[in-house]
C-alpha cells in the first residue's frame, strides 16, 4: 500500500507521541523495577520485554524501516521485536535472568527516542501513526498484564476510584435495530490498520439488541446454574469479589461482566440469545455510517464514554445515559470491548502492509474473534468506527464484555 501523507499533522503527532511515551512510562512505574521481570500472564512476555518493545518497534519500523539508519543495538532490535500469542499450552519458558538489566533497556529506549525525534520531519505520517497507535494499544494491553499482579505489588496512582459507583440495577431491555446498511472498514486515504481495509457496505437484516452490556448480576445467575465463573471474579468465603486493578471489591452487580468469547457465547445461549455479528454491531453503533460515535458527532467525554483513561476499572452499565444511540443502546463505546460472533479475518480484498505483513494476517486462523468498542484503558485515538480488536476465544485477561443480540 502506498504511504499516505498528512504533513500538516506532523507536529501534533510528535506531541502525541511524546504523550503516549509518558503515559506508557508511567504504567511501568506502577511497579518496582524488580517486578518488571515478572511474567503476569503465562502466554505473554515478561514485563521487561514491553519496556523495550515499544521503542524497538519504533526503531525497527521507523529508524530502520523508513530512515534506513544503521543499528546501534541490533541484539535489542531483535530481542524486543515481537510479542507472542502462543496456542494454549505453548507458553514460553525463558528465565528472568535471560533478560538485560533495566538500565541497559532504558539506555536503548532513550537513544532510540532521540534518534526518532531528531528525524521526525522525515517520517511519513502513516508510519508515525502506526508507531503511535501501536504504543497506545500496548498502553491498554500493559494494563491487562499489570492487572494480573497482586495488588500489593502495585502503587495505586494518587487519584483513582476504587469503590463501585452506586447506580440503579438494570434489567435486560431490548431495542429493535432496523435492517439496513452498515459501513465496515476505513475509507481510503484515512489512517487505519491493514485489517480495516477495504471499506465496504454490508446490508444487515433487522435484529434485536440489548440496551446494556450483560452485568455481573445477570451473569451470576448463569454461574449459579453451573456456568463458568469469569476470570476476574474471586471467591471470598460465601461471596464473590471482583479483582480490580488495585484491589478487590464485592462483586458490583450492575457493572458489565468481563468474559471470554467462549463464556459470552455460552451465556448468550443459556439466556436464549446470541452474540451480535461484527456487521450487526457496526449497524447498531453507527447506523448507516453517518455519525462518528454511537451517540452522534460530539467528542467522547466521561459522561458519554468510559474511555481514554477516565479510570482503571468498569463502571455501571447505566452510567452513560448520554451515550445512547438513536435506538437507545448505551455504552457501545467504552466500559469494555464487546465480543462479536465474527471470527477475525481480512475483509474481501484485504492486503497486508508490506512493512508489517504479520500484524493481522498471522491471526486469521479461526481461533481469534473480533471485538468492537473499547475499554476505559483504550486511547481515544483508537475509538474510530473502523477499528477492530481481536483475541483468542478462550483468552480471559482483557477488558472484554458482551451484549446480547437476538
Ligand atoms: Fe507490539
Amino acid at each position: 500500500m502506498d504511504a499516505l501523507e498528512f504533513p500538516r499533522a506532523a507536529y501534533r503527532l510528535h506531541d502525541e507521541l511524546r504523550t503516549a511515551r509518558a503515559h506508557a512510562d508511567a504504567l511501568f512505574r506502577l511497579v518496582a523495577p524488580e517486578t518488571l521481570y515478572a511474567r503476569p500472564i503465562a502466554d505473554r512476555h515478561r514485563l521487561i520485554f514491553y519496556a523495550g518493545h515499544l521503542d524497538a518497534f519504533d526503531w525497527n519500523q521507523l529508524a530502520r524501516g523508513v530512515l534506513d539508519l544503521p543499528a546501534f543495538a541490533p541484539s535489542f532490535d531483535r530481542l524486543f521485536e515481537a510479542g507472542i500469542d502462543p496456542e494454549p499450552g505453548q507458553a514460553p519458558d525463558d528465565d528472568a535472568g535471560d533478560w538485560p538489566a533495566l538500565a541497559e533497556v532504558q539506555r536503548y529506549v532513550e537513544r532510540t527516542r532521540a534518534t526518532i525525534d531528531a528525524a521526525i520531519d522525515r517520517l511519513p505520517s502513516e508510519r508515525l501513526l502506526t508507531a503511535l497507535e501501536h504504543r497506545w494499544m500496548h498502553a491498554e494491553t500493559l494494563c491487562y498484564l499489570l492487572h494480573e499482579l497482586p495488588p500489593e505489588l502495585k502503587r495505586a496512582p494518587d487519584r483513582f476510584r476504587h469503590e463501585p459507583i452506586l447506580a440503579p440495577a438494570t434489567t435486560t431491555a431490548w431495542t429493535n435495530i432496523p435492517g439496513g446498511p452498515a459501513q465496515l472498514g476505513q475509507r481510503a486515504g484515512q489512517f487505519g490498520w491493514d485489517n480495516e481495509f477495504p471499506a465496504h457496505e454490508v446490508t444487515v437484516p433487522e435484529f434485536r439488541l440489548a440496551h446494556h452490556k450483560v452485568t455481573n448480576g445477570e451473569y451470576l445467575g448463569f454461574v449459579a446454574a453451573g456456568g463458568p465463573a469469569p476470570h476476574f471474579w474471586t471467591r471470598a468465603g460465601e461471596r464473590w469479589m471482583l479483582r480490580r486493578m488495585f484491589g478487590h471489591v464485592p462483586l458490583p452487580l450492575n457493572e458489565p461482566v468481563l468474559v471470554t468469547q467462549r463464556q459470552a457465547t455460552a451465556y448468550a445461549g443459556w439466556a436464549g440469545a446470541r452474540l451480535p455479528t461484527e456487521a450487526e454491531w457496526q449497524r447498531a453503533a453507527y447506523g448507516a455510517g453517518h455519525r462518528s460515535y454511537p451517540w452522534g458527532d460530539a467528542p467522547p467525554t466521561e459522561a458519554r464514554a468510559q474511555l481514554d483513561f477516565t479510570g482503571w476499572d468498569t463502571v455501571p452499565v447505566g452510567a452513560n445515559r448520554a451515550s445512547a444511540t438513536p435506538e437507545g443502546a448505551e455504552q457501545m463505546l467504552g466500559n469494555g470491548w464487546e465480543w462479536t460472533s465474527t471470527p477475525f479475518h481480512g475483509y474481501a480484498g484485504f492486503r497486508p502492509r508490506t512493512y508489517y505483513p504479520g500484524y493481522s494476517a498471522n491471526f486469521f486462523d479461526g481461533a481469534h474473534f473480533v471485538l468492537k468498542g473499547g475499554s476505559v484503558r483504550t486511547a481515544a485515538r483508537l475509538a474510530r468506527p473502523s477499528f477492530r480488536n481481536w483475541f483468542r476465544a478462550e483468552y480471559p485477561y482483557m477488558y472484554a464484555t458482551m451484549r446480547l443480540a437476538a
